[in-house]
């Protein structure tokens, strides 16, 4: 296999309807999946009874799998609210914390909320079409989507990164993106 000439596909052949590329794994997530991300829960379990709508696709695409290696993920995540907080992604650590990682912002419009495990400490950066935001090892990450259209990006890590869901379930991220008079601010979760 060669990486290049296949990396080169990954957008090529990618179907915004449907969050693929080509026969490549792809993950959905949908409201149902998300229980426990969102601040509102009354808001959260009215938005479940009008449907369990599709929230987010990520397609991985994984050139090869030596440890100095890179995966991709290319994600929709679409646009929506549950009360007053924007559609968001569930949000990791990384299993081997060192790993960095890189987004793209492809298109659409979004912040990416950053939180350093060890100080707690968080950061909102803007996630749109050229924008390119580092986050770097220890750090849970959450995608949100601030627009009215689906926001879409490139996240590129180590091969052997991993995704610890378990931590952020187990302690929630301490700041919330809310919409305040139609902007994203970012507020504390109490
Ligand atoms: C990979 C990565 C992204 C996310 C994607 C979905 O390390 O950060 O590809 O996996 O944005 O978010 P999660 O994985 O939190 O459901
Ligand atoms: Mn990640």
């Amino acid at each position: 296999m060669n990486p290049l000439i296949d990396l080169s596909l990954l957008l090529a052949e990618f179907d915004p309807r449907t969050g693929t590329i080509g026969d490549e794994p792809c993950v959905q997530r949908r409201l149902a999946d998300l229980r426990g991300c969102f601040h509102d829960v009354q808001a959260y379990e009215r938005a479940l009874e009008q449907g369990n709508a599709l929230v987010y696709s990520v397609a991985s695409f994984q050139p090869a799998d030596g440890p100095g290696d890179l995966h991709c993920g290319l994600g929709v995540l679409q646009p929506g609210l549950v009360g007053d907080e924007y559609f968001l992604t569930k949000g990791h650590l990384h299993t081997w914390r060192e790993a960095a990682e890189i987004y793209i912002g492809l298109s659409g419009e979004g912040v990416m909320l950053l939180e350093d495990e060890a100080t707690r400490g968080s950061r909102m950066l803007p996630l749109q079409a050229n924008s390119i935001v580092y986050v770097p090892g220890h750090t849970a990450h959450r995608t949100i989507n601030t627009g009215d259209q689906p926001l879409a990006y490139l996240g590129i890590y180590p091969a052997g990164a991993g995704h610890d869901y378990h931590a952020i379930a187990k302690q929630d991220f301490d700041s919330v993106v809310l919409r305040c008079d139609g902007h994203p601010r970012l507020r504390s979760r109490t």
